[in-house]
């Protein structure tokens, strides 16, 4: 790719949304209050606005390599504080993909320098559900099922936080497990049923 060509495209993109709206930077620099936190995956086939259909200042953005939410994770922690605590946002979703490397990745026994923590809280997950995913065959039906598990545990670690565990009793807030299939370029709702998953976990993780 010719790197000059994205400063074209910027140019084009910029008139084009003039033509529709004279005021429309104008407006945007005014700030922002988006209602969605989306935390996804840094893969370049899932891109956050383009699948969901929505616009600049819509949704609040956190990606990193297989949409993790983990509590030593500075950036995360501090996204997900500012979404619910400053951005006031009322949707928290958590968007995993099928075909996801950084899963696939964990499920394979090699040693991969820095990225081994990070694999780590996945492999954590696959310890948590290691006797209904040890249970599933084929292993690419494994692998996605490993997806969506890692999607439900990233949901609860988004629970765990005071911030949202903090809203949850101020106002309306809900979370959401999701998954992208690259395949066919669906959204799935996984429908995860967190009110008896928080009936079992909150006697130990309940800080509020
Ligand atoms: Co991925």
């Amino acid at each position: 790719m010719d790197i000059k060509q994205i400063f074209k495209n910027n140019e084009k993109w910029i008139a084009e949304k003039l033509k529709g709206d004279a005021d429309y930077f104008k407006n945007l620099s005014t700030g922002q209050s988006p209602e969605i936190l989306y935390i996804g995956c840094s893969d370049s086939r899932v891109t956050a606005e383009e699948l969901m259909g929505v616009k600049p200042g819509e949704v609040f953005v956190h990606r990193n390599i297989a949409n993790m939410v983990s509590n030593n994770d500075l950036s995360a922690m501090s996204v997900v504080n500012y979404a619910v605590s400053h951005l006031k946002v009322k949707h928290i979703i958590v968007c995993g993909h099928y075909y996801c490397s950084g899963i696939k990745a964990a499920m394979e026994s090699k040693d991969l320098g820095i990225l081994n923590p990070w694999l780590r809280s996945i492999r954590d997950v696959y310890r948590l559900h290691k006797d209904e995913l040890n249970s599933i065959e084929p292993e690419d039906e494994r692998y996605k099922r490993l997806v969506e598990l890692n999607v439900q545990e990233q949901c609860v670690n988004v629970i765990k936080t005071a911030e949202v565990q903090k809203a949850y009793f101020e106002r309306e807030l809900i979370v959401y497990g999701w998954v992208f299939d690259v395949h066919s370029g669906k959204l799935i709702d996984l429908e995860i049923d967190f009110d008896n998953i928080l009936k079992q976990i909150m006697e130990i993780y309940r800080i509020i």
